[in-house]
């Protein structure tokens, strides 16, 4: 029988059938997904038939089905199943990169509008992974601290992107180098880097990596990329989000290496400019859902929180931003969302019918709208937002302004592109 002409389109996502074969091995649908954009690639191959194989087994239980058919079907529907994309790959890349700790393809939004085609994404969060497939047409590799994860990541990529999370690690009395990070996600970035040797990496953390465990952290991080790995690291810098044309208050601290000494020493970070936009320029169009208003007893709550803290020497708590000025960094968890609170007055039918719980807040403050965080982040209304708002607002919390990561990707690119390929 011939199996491969047995199967539709749709079965290739369809959700039961892919639930069932991935929770045994997590990457074969990142792999079927990676395939459809880098159909030359013998490693995403394998992994792509293996996901069309499971599927026809799934699907004919009482069949036998060879690597044969599996490999005549996923050829057969290739050409269909790429998905219709809001960010798709340029036509002609002038570069290739990887997307490490992808989240939600911050780092992808800036370096695809630089040229770039991403040959490999890594990203274990389910949600996270949802809103980067609707979005980019990919679903990311899991866990990048697994080698079978990594023996997935293609040779001769040009430029590694990693917006790593930053853990502790001690390094007292060591000497602050590759094998002291051991354990820490940065172990596994430098790893990378040590094999497949990009022509340059692009690391983006937070400002308090500069001071974290007394400046040793970085040291040991700057120690490891120049001394082991034998890059050439421009002194780290901390860029403002603010500069680059979004109203948000965020400092990161950003990284760049390269194979060329006279890259590294000709390196100049992108300054920004003062021209500041402000909440008023992000704020949704139309009238918000009544769920985002505070109600009056929510806000009492807040009002006593942040008086409590206050006495005790921590005034962090809520803030009312007006609207000419610009936003704090949206952070994922803790009292992230009320530190962005603004006043809205739009909402027409605002009474105590409408309100959804406690008491009606009479004086319209409500808090920023997943929307409205990512265009703090630079993201483009075009970009997809599938998941629900707590997951939302973690994932924009999470990621990068895209502006800012766009700037420095520039200059990093525009050195690599001046070597060729
Ligand atoms: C600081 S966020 C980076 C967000 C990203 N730059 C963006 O634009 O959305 C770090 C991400 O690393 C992911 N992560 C953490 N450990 C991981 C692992 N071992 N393998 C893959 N992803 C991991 C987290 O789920 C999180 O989304």
């Amino acid at each position: 029988m011939n199996l491969e002409y047995k199967i539709s389109k749709e079965d290739f996502y369809r959700k039961p059938l892919r639930a069932r074969m991935v929770e045994e091995n997590d990457n074969i649908k990142a792999s079927f997904t990676h395939y459809l954009y880098h159909a030359y690639s013998d490693t995403y191959r394998r992994g792509a038939v293996d996901y069309v194989r499971a599927l026809l087994t799934a699907k004919f239980p009482r069949e036998d089905v060879s690597l044969e058919v599996a490999e005549s079907a996923l050829q057969y529907y290739l050409p269909e199943l790429k998905k219709e994309v809001p960010f798709a790959e340029p036509e002609n890349p002038t570069f290739t990169f990887i997307d490490l700790f992808a989240g939600i393809g911050g780092f992808r939004l800036a370096m695809q509008n630089l040229g770039g085609a991403c040959v490999f994404s890594s990203e274990w969060d389910k949600y996270s992974q949802k809103t980067y497939e609707v979005n980019f047409g990919e679903i990311p590799f899991g866990d990048i601290t697994k080698p079978e994860t990594k023996a997935y990541i293609p040779k001769g990529f040009d430029i590694l992107c990693a917006g790593f999370p930053c853990q502790a690690f001690s390094i007292a009395g060591k000497r602050g180098g590759f094998e002291d990070t051991r354990g820490t996600l940065f172990f596994d970035v430098a790893e990378i880097i040590q094999k497949h040797k990009p022509k340059a990496f692009f690391l983006e953390n937070v400002k308090g990596l500069v001071n974290h465990d007394k400046g040793k952290t970085l040291v040991t991080i700057l120690n490891t990329l120049r001394e082991d790995l034998g890059y050439h690291v421009p002194e780290p810098q901390v860029l403002n989000a603010k500069r680059f044309g979004v109203p948000q208050n965020r400092e990161r601290i950003f990284i760049a290496g390269f194979c060329n000494a006279s890259d590294a020493q000709a390196f100049e970070y992108p300054r920004g400019s003062e021209s500041r936009k402000a909440i008023k320029d992000i704020l949704e169009e139309d009238e918000v859902s009544v769920k985002y208003y505070l109600s009056n007893q929510y806000l009492n709550t807040l009002v006593k929180h942040k008086a409590r803290h206050a006495s005790k020497g921590n005034g962090f708590g809520y803030e009312i931003i007006d609207h000419d000025h610009i936003a704090n960094a949206v952070v994922c968890g803790g009292m992230g969302r009320e530190r962005n609170l603004i006043y809205d007055h739009r909402l027409t039918n605002f009474s105590p019918v409408t309100h959804i719980k406690g008491e009606v807040n009479r004086q319209g403050i409500r808090k920023m709208t997943p929307r409205e965080w990512a265009r703090l982040q630079g993201f483009p209304d075009a970009f997809k937002i599938v998941v629900a708002d707590a997951q939302a607002y973690r994932q924009f919390g999470n990621s990068v302004a895209v502006p800012a990561i766009q700037a420095m990707g520039e200059r990093i690119v525009e050195k690599v592109i001046a070597h060729g390929n």
